[in-house]
């Protein structure tokens, strides 16, 4: 059997034909193969880098955005033959004072988060505005269909293009903060050069004597591998190394937790899942790396795989993987007597909820740069979450030390949780160890979504009773996660959904356990939301469902049962400090009476979420300030920046302990410190490095305030390591249990028009402190949107283990004409434990979102609705995207 891509043909070499084209003013003449894709032209051939690459050649996401001869098109759909004698004009050809617009219009309106999607937004609304000087709000949305962004929900890229069509008009001009006091929404750093697409990602960057990578792929979810071939992919001219198992010279099994994913499978063995990687090649250009993928016979002898999880879990059945059992772990959290209070219980619902597999779709694909240094270590540039970790993996797959290893952050196009495992840094960076040249591979989407862990599905059986005045006094649930075929944080996501299990609401007594259950499928880890969400959709189902028996109304019943200081959580943890769930309730509280007095069909849900890993776990916050001679001031710290903002918050930590101008300091993610944190997970970014940023700033501060100047303290560095070791484990016998460090509190409410379509979303959040209040509202923006297609449209099903398509819009990822309004509340209840009393916001936005959703539907139609994504409602059937079954 063959590897698996089909793009390009395995034939003779391929003859190249002349095109010639104007781009951006200038002639150019470029060669091209047959078959090849303008994008890949621009990119390739042109050195034009505003056109990204996010679904080659799909066509679905816009990132490739150009003009062509007057004409908006996606580059990655147009054969770059076919662009003979065109005019094509991308955003670097734009006038220099209307790309200074675009960037400023766009950062000032806090319009990016990661920036993948934002040139090609950027140049389709200068088409826009060529046109229609004055275009509605609704216009742009639907100018935006062919458009996707995973970050920021449209909000504020649609309040961004209003900005650049006034300041095109003559009126207001956009004014970007420059002042990084906290509560002030400072600019986002690189925020123009992200907008105009001038800040390379990982796969815009080349070195000298680059080669390029390409993997080979399982085509079966469960097979055992006969025999691997290589020898006609290694005698393809322009191809450098092929590498498998048998190269791999020190750890060949990876994993954040358990080693038990291999960054090849050996002949031997089973392959495990769709994503499990056979072979790696370097060739001299991806075509022919991806050409020679296809030349890698692999012998397989398929057995039949795994799928379901309830089977997986019965005697006997065959163990996904060599590394434990199939349940990869049982999360207990017991207290009180919950069976005797159901018993004893006015009104006790039950039922089972399911939710669905689901794709991060970050619009960036994994890429990895490797790069041999003369002195004999490695350079790795990468994408990922936890760049530490990376090393560490990376160095020991190579069987080196991991001083030999030197990582660079290359802040990346989205992630929400998909990039904290390892995706191609092992093989990109053995591929470079094989050659002795740089190496860069990047993944198609169809590989990207084959190989990544997703969000899990997760079946879950709730029992809940109250008084009969509606006060909640039992939960007993049972949880069955689907973690694929490694185990990845799977265990951590199920341990977080039954830690949450009993949402933002005081139950006396509490009973659950969670299975994470290893399989076949693709592999499930950590998504934004990382199993509060699961659990909170059937939370909130129970209290919708009791609040009727009780004949409250779903605030009161919220209203009655919102945790407090001084309640305790599903785990048992005593709530000390800035609890700010009441004050959420009250400040959707005008809106929901007044739109159910006018008839509309409204939900409501709540909810909460960790800050930090927590569960016993200890965690760090690192950061250095380092004096550079030329008066700047790097900033190190140890974790991600994936668009969330967060080295514009740590910026504006620095700045307000030390009063230095934000221009000042320039944020750094490398390995020149040991700055070991861990992933950037958990919400738990802003809140420990801002910590960490914050205690060495004020190291800095009182050495200014000693009178001694920035040109005196050049080659200092100003050091804080901040270790927060004080939570409790599941099941340790404590005194005062510390679950987690800080807890973020929200409540949505949805409301519905009159056909059942979603149409306005009240967020109300209790973020501590909003260090960067447009940057913190775009935060919970983003997550309501992804929020509402884990509700209504976006879902993953894998028939025999193999995702049932890799195509954007059946994945169901919301687009702008049919995103509903979005109003934020930002509540600040300050978080005593957090730098300036800030606490996580990175995940709590779509926590409450699907029982919300759910609410609403059952008050439009009256079917309450167990699973998701809700499929068959009128608000998911108005969309347009999301259409597998
Ligand atoms: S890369 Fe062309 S539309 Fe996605
Ligand atoms: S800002 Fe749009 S995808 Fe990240």
């Amino acid at each position: 059997m063959l590897g698996f891509w089909a793009r390009v043909p395995v034939a003779n070499p391929p003859e190249v034909r002349t095109v010639r084209f104007r781009l951006n003013g200038d002639a150019r003449e470029v060669e091209v193969r047959p078959g090849e894709m303008l994008l890949e032209t621009l990119r390739n051939r042109c050195g034009i880098l505003s056109t990204k690459d996010g679904c080659q050649p799909q066509g679905q996401c816009g990132c490739c955005l150009a003009i062509i001869d007057g004409r908006r098109k996606t580059t990655c759909a147009v054969l770059a033959e076919k662009a003979e004698g065109a005019d094509i004009l991308t955003l670097e050809g734009v006038d220099p004072s209307e790309r200074d617009l675009i960037a400023r219009s766009f950062v000032a309106a806090a319009g990016l988060q990661c920036g993948f999607c934002i040139p090609g937004i950027a140049l389709q609304a200068k088409g826009l505005l060529d046109r229609d000087p004055n275009p509605s709000r609704r216009d742009i949305a639907r100018t935006l269909n062919g458009h996707l962004c995973r970050c920021t929900g449209y909000t504020k890229i649609l309040d961004a293009i209003e900005l650049f069509a006034a300041a095109k008009r003559g009126e207001a001009q956009p004014v970007p903060e420059s002042d990084g006091r906290v509560g002030r929404s400072l600019a986002r750093w690189t925020g123009a050069e992200l907008v105009l697409g001038d800040r390379p990602y990982v796969d815009d960057m080349t070195l000298p004597g680059m080669l390029h990578g390409a993997v080979v792929l399982s085509p079966h979810a469960r097979a055992r591998v006969l025999a691997i071939d290589t020898a006609r992919a290694r005698a393809l001219p322009g191809v450098e190394a092929v590498v498998t198992a048998r190269d791999v010279p020190g750890e060949r099994w990876y994993g954040l937790i358990h080693n038990d994913w291999p960054g090849f499978v050996a002949v031997g063995e089973e392959v495990r899942c769709v994503g499990d990687v056979l072979a790696a090649i370097a060739a001299v250009d991806e075509a022919t790396a991806r050409e020679a993928a296809e030349l890698v016979r692999v012998e397989y002898e398929p057995v039949p795989p795994v799928l379901d999880p309830a089977l997986a879990m019965r005697e006997g059945a065959p163990q996904v993987n060599p590394d434990g059992p199939n349940v990869l772990s049982t999360t207990v959290v017991r207290k009180g007597d919950a069976g005797g209070e159901l018993a004893a219980s006015a009104h006790v619902v039950r039922g089972t909820w399911t939710t669905q597999r689901v794709e991060h779709l970050y619009l960036e694909p994994e890429s990895a740069l490797a790069d041999p240094l003369a002195d004999g270590r490695l350079r790795l540039y990468t994408q990922g979450q936890g760049i530490f970790d990376d090393r560490e993996q990376v160095a020991a797959f190579l069987g080196e030390p991991v001083d030999r290893v030197e990582v660079e952050l290359v802040p990346n196009g989205g992630a929400f949780g998909g990039k904290e495992d390892m995706s191609i840094q092992a093989q990109t960076a053995l591929l470079a160890r094989a050659t002795g040249r740089p190496v860069r591979l990047t993944l198609t989407r169809e590989e990207s979504i084959r190989i990544h862990p997703k969000r899990h599905p997760i079946t879950m059986d709730y029992e809940v009773g109250c008084d009969a005045e509606g006060r909640l006094t039992a939960v007993r649930a049972r949880m069955v996660g689907d973690t694929g075929a490694y185990a990845s944080v799977g265990a951590k996501v199920l341990e977080r959904a039954a830690g949450h299990g009993c949402g933002p609401y005081r139950v006396p007594a509490v009973d659950i356990e969670a299975r994470a259950v290893r399989t076949n499928n693709p592999p499930c880890g950590a998504m934004r939301g990382f199993g509060a969400n699961q659990a909170h959709f059937a939370m909130e189902g129970c209290v919708d469902l009791l609040a009727e028996k009780v004949g409250l109304d779903p605030w009161e019943m919220r209203w009655l049962n919102a945790l407090e200081v001084g309640d305790a959580t599903t785990t048992g943890q005593v709530l000390e400090k800035s609890v700010g769930l009441k004050q959420t309730l009250t400040a959707v509280k005008a809106a929901y009476y007044q739109a159910r007095a006018a008839g509309r069909a409204v939900g409501i849900g709540c909810g909460l979420k960790n800050s930090g890993i927590g569960n016993g776990a200890a965690e760090w916050g690192k950061a250095r300030l380092v004096v550079e001679d030329d008066g700047t001031i790097s900033l190190y710290n140890g974790y991600t920046e994936m668009g969330q903002g967060l080295l514009t918050v740590l910026v504006q930590c620095a700045v307000e302990v030390t009063r230095l101008p934000a221009s000042r300091f320039v944020p750094k993610v490398d390995s020149t410190f040991d700055l070991q944190c861990g992933q950037t997970t958990g919400s738990r970014g802003t809140l420990f490095g801002g910590l960490a940023v914050a205690a060495a700033a004020r190291k800095l501060r009182a050495e200014l305030d000693s009178g001694r100047t920035l040109d005196q303290l050049a080659g200092k560095v100003y050091d804080a390591d901040v270790l927060i070791d004080d939570t409790t484990a599941p099941g340790e016998e404590v005194d005062r249990i510390k679950t987690h460090t800080s807890y973020g509190f929200a409540t949505q409410m949805v409301i519905l028009d009159a056909e059942g379509r979603v149409e306005t979303v009240i967020a109300a959040h209790d973020v501590g402190r909003a260090i960067n209040p447009a940057l913190c509202e775009g935060q919970i923006e983003g997550s309501v949107h992804m929020g509402l297609g884990y509700a209504l449209t976006e879902d993953l099903p894998c028939p025999d283990g193999m995702p049932a398509t890799f195509k954007l819009r059946d994945l169901g990822v919301i687009r702008a004409p049919e995103m509903p309004e979005v109003q934020v509340v930002l509540v600040e209840d300050p978080e005593p434990e957090g730098p300036f009393g800030a606490k996580g916001v990175g995940e709590i936005g779509l926590v409450p979102t699907a029982g919300a959703v759910a609410g609403a539907l059952a008050a439009f139609d009256g079917v309450r609705r167990y699973a998701l994504p809700m499929k068959d409602s009128p608000a998911a059937r108005a969309m347009k995207v999301g259409r597998i079954r």
